[in-house]
């Protein structure tokens, strides 16, 4: 017999049908719940909320597990390249060879962007944050490609965007930061693998030389891999939620990158380094900030701290936390930043605040730490997160596309002003 659940209102009992995934999670489907008891559920942050059955993503937060289709998060980042993964994420199986080649392949010559975008680039004011430009640059993407707009477009269409953002993401990400660097666009070079062409577009000058340097080539391909997907966070769910109104891919992705920016989510890459860098500033009291962070009177909070999901450890930040040391070490980078990252880590984690709270490093800790050994200014990191991120989205997005989701409209409980009637101005106090 399948499991139900009793819910008892008002001295009436409703049985809610039980849903088991395959690795056992447990939901109450409330699916009819208003429908045959006039009753919605409140839950702010959605904090307990399932919004949907996936087959992409698996998270055990109490256990510190992730895996992409099955395929733990470990293995992928030692032993798979970014695009084999994102095609995982996309299609479901890992590509064979002449699937691999094909989509690589496309991948490749879809990497250019129209000339005219170039233009917008140029309004942009000095110094203008890269995530804003890529948000818009991304959501502008459609107005380019028409066909998009179209919400029954033909399968074959929606595999050209998808092959189009993957390729131009990259390219419009180093476009924003060679224009906030008032350098020359790199165009990118089609015998030159995915992350190497970006690398090579961020970093090549018209006035010499520029070789990417393998180590660096190998740390971000494994960065891109562990930011790749996180099932149904913030800005996942928020591409599923304004794809779910039949809005185009590219507006979706664009919402995407702008749900990622803020500090609580992809933002936090930054505001992590920014953090120590104040820390350093203001002589290196740790014990101060951490007292900062634990005072509710206090707004701060201990950025790169904490998971929603992760009450245990994250195992994203445990793979980066290595690479973090490799890359350090192979490009003989000593960086006193990082100093004062590992002795917060240490003070933290030793503190019963944050043990009782379960509040530990989370991948944003130790991404920046390698950003910046990489030469990525810091307003890039967020950028960095959401090149890694789009796979992620872009396989959310098609899964609820195939699965014909209805629109995301949540309901709400009414606490404003009972009916009253409209006053002439001049009777107001
Ligand atoms: N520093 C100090 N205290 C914290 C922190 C922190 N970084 N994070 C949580 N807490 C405290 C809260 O004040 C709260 O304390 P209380 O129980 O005494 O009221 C308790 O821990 C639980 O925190 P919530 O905010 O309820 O946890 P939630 O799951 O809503 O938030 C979040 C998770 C947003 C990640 C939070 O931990 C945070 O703000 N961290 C810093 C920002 C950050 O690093 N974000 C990146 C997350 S990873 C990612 O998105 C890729």
């Amino acid at each position: 017999m399948s499991e139900t659940a009793r819910l008892i209102l008002d001295g009436k009992e409703y049985e809610f049908p039980v849903v088991t995934g395959s690795e056992n999670e447990k939901a109450i489907d409330i699916s009819k719940l208003r429908a045959t008891t006039g009753y919605i559920t409140l839950d702010y942050g959605f904090k307990n909320t399932g919004s949907t059955q996936s087959a992409i993503t698996y998270l055990d937060g109490e256990n510190g597990i992730l895996r992409y289709r099955g395929y733990t998060i470990e293995e992928l980042a030692e032993k798979a390249s970014f695009l084999e993964v994102s095609f995982l994420l996309i299609y479901g199986e890992l590509p064979n060879q002449k699937e691999l080649d094909y989509f690589q392949g496309s991948i490749t010559h879809h990497t250019l962007v129209h000339e005219n975008m170039k233009s917008f680039f140029e309004a942009f004011p000095p110094g203008a944050h890269p995530m804003g430009m890529l948000s818009s640059m991304i959501s502008s993407l459609s107005t380019f490609y028409k066909d998009s707009q179209n919400p029954n477009r033909s399968i074959e269409d929606i595999e050209k965007t998808i092959h189009r953002l993957i390729a131009k993401l990259p390219t419009l990400a180093a476009q924003a930061y060679k224009h906030n660097m008032g350098h020359p666009t790199v165009y990118p070079s089609n015998d030159l693998g995915y992350c190497g062409n970006f690398l090579n577009m961020m970093f090549a000058l018209p006035t010499e030389d520029y070789t990417v340097d393998p180590v660096v080539e190998s740390a971000l391909n494994k960065l891109l891999i562990l930011h790749a997907d996180h099932e149904q966070n913030c800005s996942a769910s928020t591409v599923r939620i304004v794809g779910s109104s039949q809005a185009n891919l590219y507006s979706s992705i664009s919402a995407g990158i702008a749900a990622l920016w803020g500090p609580l989510h992809g933002g936090a890459n930054q505001a992590v380094i920014e953090m120590l860098e104040s820390i350093k500033d203001d002589g290196g009291n740790l014990q101060k900030w951490i007292d900062k962070a634990k005072d509710k009177t206090d707004s701060f909070r201990l950025m790169g701290f904490g998971h929603r999901v992760y009450k245990n450890f994250d195992p994203r930040a445990k793979i980066i936390k290595k690479a973090a040391d490799e890359v350090l070490e192979k490009l003989g980078v000593n960086d006193p930043v990082l100093d004062i990252a590992k002795q917060l880590e240490e003070v933290a984690l030793n503190d019963p605040y944050f043990v009782e709270r379960g509040l530990y490093p989370n991948v944003d800790f130790y991404s920046g730490i390698i950003y910046r050994a990489l030469n990525i200014p810091t307003d890039m990191f967020t950028v960095m997160f959401a090149l890694g991120r789009l796979s992620g989205w872009i396989a959310q997005w098609k899964e609820m596309h195939e699965n014909n989701e209805p629109i995301g409209r949540p309901r709400q409980i009414y606490t404003g002003a009972t009916v009253r009637s409209y006053a002439p101005i001049e009777s107001r106090d």
